[in-house]
């Protein structure tokens, strides 16, 4: 069983695989486009029309026979196929709860939780529930931050696995030319379960610990970050910019984009 530390070695080992995958995927937007709106309020302008870029890996989805995978279980039951798409389908306390009660353990999540140390974090796709939410492992450096970013009008719960995590919320900005200054700062230890949406507000996540990686659990329904991407916006200035997010460094364990995996 792998460990963070082990994964980048992992990783490697599966360079030849990765490459057979990237010649099947599909091209997508720049990362960074910025957006021609520039209104303020969030991800509504999004078109949802088609998917940004061809976001479902054609790996086989395999849940293991541990405690994470009967998380994984009770999660995808609880989100059966007719729930998860709207706001008013989801019971958000009895995702939290289930996120609450399993138990962090390493050799368990390990082999999910790969990290590219030249970025701030890495976004790892351990599993799609339904196609009505995704499930993702961060895995955050040193001292890193994520952009301000808000969460394309999906609901986000956040256990963390490991380490330490600081949230600091924020406010839509009214107009662009302020400075986003957050209206609270939390930090969130291993086993704390978090939970953000657009009508909370915007946040960043930061690694406040010098020294080791921290690793959170996300899962995201719907999947419209993924599928559209969602918004980040510049702390100078409150400037918003499209972000596609639809390229997980790895999915399932199984590195698939090493140089330009998707982040905000
Ligand atoms: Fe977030």
């Amino acid at each position: 069983m792998l460990t963070v530390n082990q994964s980048n070695s992992f990783a490697q080992q599966n360079n030849a695989y990765a490459a057979s995958l990237m010649r099947s995927t599909a091209s997508s937007p720049s990362p960074h486009s910025v957006c021609k709106c520039g209104a303020m309020h969030p991800s509504e302008s999004i078109d949802r029309t088609k998917p940004q870029a061809e976001t479902k890996v054609e790996l086989e989805d395999e849940i293991p026979n541990n405690k994470f995978g009967r998380l994984i279980e009770d999660l995808k039951k609880s989100l059966g196929p007719d729930k998860g798409l709207s706001s008013e389908d989801i019971d958000v306390e009895k995702i939290k709860e289930m996120m609450e009660l399993y138990e962090s353990d390493e050799l368990e999540w390990g082999k999910y939780a790969l990290n590219d140390p030249s970025r701030s974090y890495t976004r790892n796709g351990v599993i799609d529930l339904n196609g009505n939410a995704n499930l993702l492992i961060l895995v955050w450096n040193p001292t890193k931050s994520s952009a301000i970013h808000d969460h394309a009008n999906a609901h986000c719960c956040m256990k963390i696995l490991k380490g330490t995590l600081k949230e600091s919320l924020y406010d839509f900005p009214e107009k662009v030319g302020n400075e986003l200054v957050p209206k609270k700062e939390t930090l969130l230890h291993c086993e704390d379960v978090g939970y953000i949406s657009d009508d909370i507000g915007l946040h960043k996540i930061s690694n406040p610990l010098d020294n080791e990686v921290s690793v959170s659990l996300h899962l995201y329904t719907p999947p419209y970050a993924s599928l559209y991407g969602c918004s980040m916006y510049e702390a100078g200035n409150g400037k918003r910019h499209h972000v596609d997010m639809s390229k997980y460094y790895s999915y399932q364990g199984k590195l698939i984009n090493p140089k330009d995996s998707s982040a905000c």
